[in-house]
C-alpha cells in the first residue's frame, strides 16, 4: 500500500500539511479501534467547517454508551438468520441483473451498484427505483481526492464541504418524509421496526431513524460495489487463480476474503483522541484527528506471510476491512453473502469472462475508498 511503502519502519506519523495524524501498522490500529476511551468515533467536533448536521442516530459517530443502545437495535435486523433468509431475493436480483448483461458490459453500473442498493432499500423499505437519487447525493461526498486539512481551510475545500453536505442533506430529508410517513403507517420493513423499537423505554425520535437509515444506506452499498468490481479486477489479474476458484467454488468465500484484505474498499477510518496517547513509539496529544488506514494494515508483514501476494488460499486471514471492537461493520455478513452469490452466478454465466483490454478500469478518486468505479468487461 502506497502510503505505508513510503514509511516501512514508522508506522503512525503526523501529516503537517492536514494537521492529522495517519496510522498504518495492524497492531497500532488494532490497539486505536479497540479503545473507544481513547479514540472517540465522534471525530466531527474536529472538523474545520462548522458541521450543521446532527449525528443523533449515527451509529458510525456514537461512543459508548449511546453506541451500544443503538448497536443492539440494529444487529436485530442482521442477524445471522435475517441474513441467510435474504439468500434467494438476492439470488434472484443477481439472476435478473446478469440476464441484462451481453457482450461487452459494464460491472459497476449494470451490477455491482444496483445488487446492493436494491437489496438496502427493499431492507429500509424505501422505494429501490429511486436509486439514481441516491447514486446523486451519496456520490457527492467521496468525488475528491484532496485531504483535508484541520489547519488551513481552502476556498475550494469549504466550497466542496458546503456542496457535499447539501446533497446529504437531500437524503436526510428524503428518509425523514419516509419515517414520517412510517410513523402514521407503520409496514412489515426496517424503518418501521426502528420507528416502533425502544431504548430503555423511549422511542427514537424521527432524526435517529433517518440519521441511522442514513447510515444503512450509505454504508450498505458503495462498500458491497467495491467488494465485488475489487473481487473480479484480483481474480482477472491473477487467471491461475480465477481457473482454481471457478473449478472449486469452495474457495469462493476466502477468494472474497482476501480481496477485501488485498483492496480493502474502506481504506481508512477516522477517530478524535479524548486524551494524551501513546501508539507506536510517538505521543498523540489529545483532540488530534487519527486516520487509521486499515487497508495498509492489511499488507502488515508483522501480521501477514507474504503481503503483497493475492492467495485465494489465504487461511487464517484476520484482515481489519470490515474494522474491529464495537463498531465492527453490522452488515458484514450481508456484504459477504452479496459477494458470494454474485461471484458463483458471474462465474456460472460467463466462464470466459475477463476486464476488456480496451477500456481499462477506473478508480475512486477519493484516497479513503479503494475501488472500481467502472470495470469494463468482455462476457
Ligand atoms: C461499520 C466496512 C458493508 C453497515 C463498518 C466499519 C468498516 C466497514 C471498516 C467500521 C468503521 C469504524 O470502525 O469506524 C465495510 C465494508 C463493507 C461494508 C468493507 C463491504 C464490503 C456494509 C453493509 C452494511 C454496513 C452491507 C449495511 C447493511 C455498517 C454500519 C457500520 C459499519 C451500520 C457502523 C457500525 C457501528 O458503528 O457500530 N463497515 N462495510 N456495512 N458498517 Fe460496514
Amino acid at each position: 500500500f502506497w502510503l505505508r511503502q513510503d514509511l516501512p519502519e514508522r508506522k503512525v506519523r503526523y501529516e503537517e500539511s492536514t494537521g492529522t495524524w495517519d496510522v498504518f501498522g495492524y497492531p497500532e490500529i488494532q490497539q486505536a479501534i479497540t479503545d473507544p476511551k481513547a479514540f472517540s468515533s465522534d471525530t466531527r467536533r474536529l472538523s474545520p467547517v462548522a458541521d450543521q448536521t446532527s449525528t443523533e442516530g449515527m451509529l458510525t459517530q456514537l461512543d459508548p454508551p449511546e453506541h451500544q443502545k443503538l448497536r443492539k437495535l440494529v444487529s436485530h435486523a442482521f442477524t445471522p438468520k435475517v441474513v441467510a433468509d435474504l439468500e434467494p431475493r438476492i439470488s434472484e436480483l443477481t439472476t435478473e441483473l446478469l440476464d441484462g448483461m451481453s457482450g461487452r458490459a459494464e460491472l459497476v453500473d449494470e451490477l455491482a451498484y444496483p445488487l446492493p442498493v436494491i437489496v438496502i432499500a427493499e431492507l429500509l423499505g424505501v422505494p429501490a427505483g429511486d436509486r439514481d437519487l441516491f447514486k446523486q447525493w451519496v456520490d457527492s461526498m467521496f468525488t475528491t481526492n484532496n485531504r483535508f486539512s484541520l489547519t488551513e481551510t481552502s476556498p475550494e475545500q469549504e466550497e466542496y464541504l458546503a456542496k457535499a453536505m447539501a446533497e446529504v442533506g437531500k437524503l436526510t430529508d428524503y428518509l425523514h418524509q419516509h419515517v414520517r410517513e412510517r410513523r402514521e403507517h407503520p409496514r412489515e420493513d426496517l424503518l418501521s421496526k426502528l420507528v416502533l423499537a425502544e431504548v430503555d423505554g423511549q422511542r427514537l425520535s424521527d432524526a435517529e431513524v433517518a440519521n441511522f437509515g442514513l447510515v444503512l444506506l450509505v454504508a450498505g452499498h458503495i462498500t458491497t460495489t467495491m467488494l465485488l468490481g475489487n473481487t473480479l479486477l484480483c481474480l482477472d489479474a491473477h487467471p491461475e487463480q480465477f481457473a482454481r476458484v471457478r473449478a472449486d467454488r469452495s474457495l469462493v468465500p476466502r477468494a472474497i476474503e482476501e480481496s477485501l484484505r488485498f483492496l480493502s474498499p474502506f481504506a481508512a477510518t477516522a477517530r478524535a483522541t479524548t486524551r494524551e496517547v501513546e501508539l507506536g513509539g510517538e505521543t498523540i496529544g489529545a483532540d488530534q484527528l487519527v486516520l487509521l488506514w486499515v487497508a495498509a494494515a492489511n499488507r502488515d508483514p508483522r501480521q501477514f506471510d507474504r503481503p503483497e501476494v493475492f492467495d485465494v488460499t489465504r487461511d487464517p486471514n484476520p484482515h481489519l476491512a470490515f474494522g474491529r471492537g464495537i463498531h465492527f461493520c453490522v452488515g458484514a455478513p450481508l456484504a459477504r453473502l452479496e459477494g458470494r452469490i454474485a461471484l458463483n452466478l458471474i462465474m456460472d454465466r460467463f466462464p470466459e469472462l475477463r476486464t476488456d483490454p480496451d477500456s481499462p478500469p477506473e478508480f475512486m478518486p477519493n484516497p479513503s475508498m479503494t475501488g472500481v468505479r467502472r470495470l469494463p468487461l468482455l462476457l
